[in-house]
């Protein structure tokens, strides 16, 4: 399977990924509200198979000193290919300068980034938006 990786915001169907949103459960976001959203991002990946976006990440800064890596999502029938991995790598690459590097894992998706090297927080703090939020982030990940 031949995967491409872009960084760049141009040419993106915003359709594509807002559908992989909806498809891996993080519910409805609008394409618009999407394409908005990425546009606020220093980097991003996107991998491609035919032209299509299979799996997308990107970070969330504030240009020196904090860094969050949010959105890493692949399409169902394309995980378990190392396309994860890849943008993952990619990302902390761009994030090098930054003082600290952070991300909030989804449920049952803490082995993932413990396996390429990332630490649990013990320190962690999030403020509940929902009963959503509290059910997911208050007991393990
Ligand atoms: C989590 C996710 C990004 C991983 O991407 P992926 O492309 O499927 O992962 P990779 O193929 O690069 O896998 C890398 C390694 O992590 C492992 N791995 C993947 N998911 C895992 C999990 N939930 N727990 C433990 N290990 C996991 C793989 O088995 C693989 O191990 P290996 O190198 O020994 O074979 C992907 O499954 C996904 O998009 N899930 C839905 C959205 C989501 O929850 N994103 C995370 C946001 S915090």
């Amino acid at each position: 399977m031949n995967i491409q990786y872009r960084n760049t915001l141009e040419e993106v169907d915003w359709n594509q990924v807002s559908a992989i949103f909806e498809v891996i459960g993080w519910g409805k976001r609008p394409p618009e509200k999407v394409k908005a959203a990425f546009h606020k991002s220093s980097f991003m990946r996107f991998a491609y198979v035919d032209d299509k976006v299979v799996g997308m990440g990107r970070t969330v800064d504030d240009g020196l000193y904090y860094a969050w890596v949010v959105d890493l999502a692949i399409l169902p029938e394309y995980q378990g290919l190392g396309i994860g991995s890849f943008i993952l790598k990619e990302l902390e690459k761009d994030l090098a300068p930054f003082t600290s590097t952070m991300l909030t894992a989804a449920p049952g998706k803490g082995g993932f980034y413990e396996k390429l090297g990332w630490l649990k927080q013990s320190n962690a703090y999030i403020w509940p938006r929902s009963e959503n939020q509290k059910r997911d982030f208050t007991n393990h990940c």
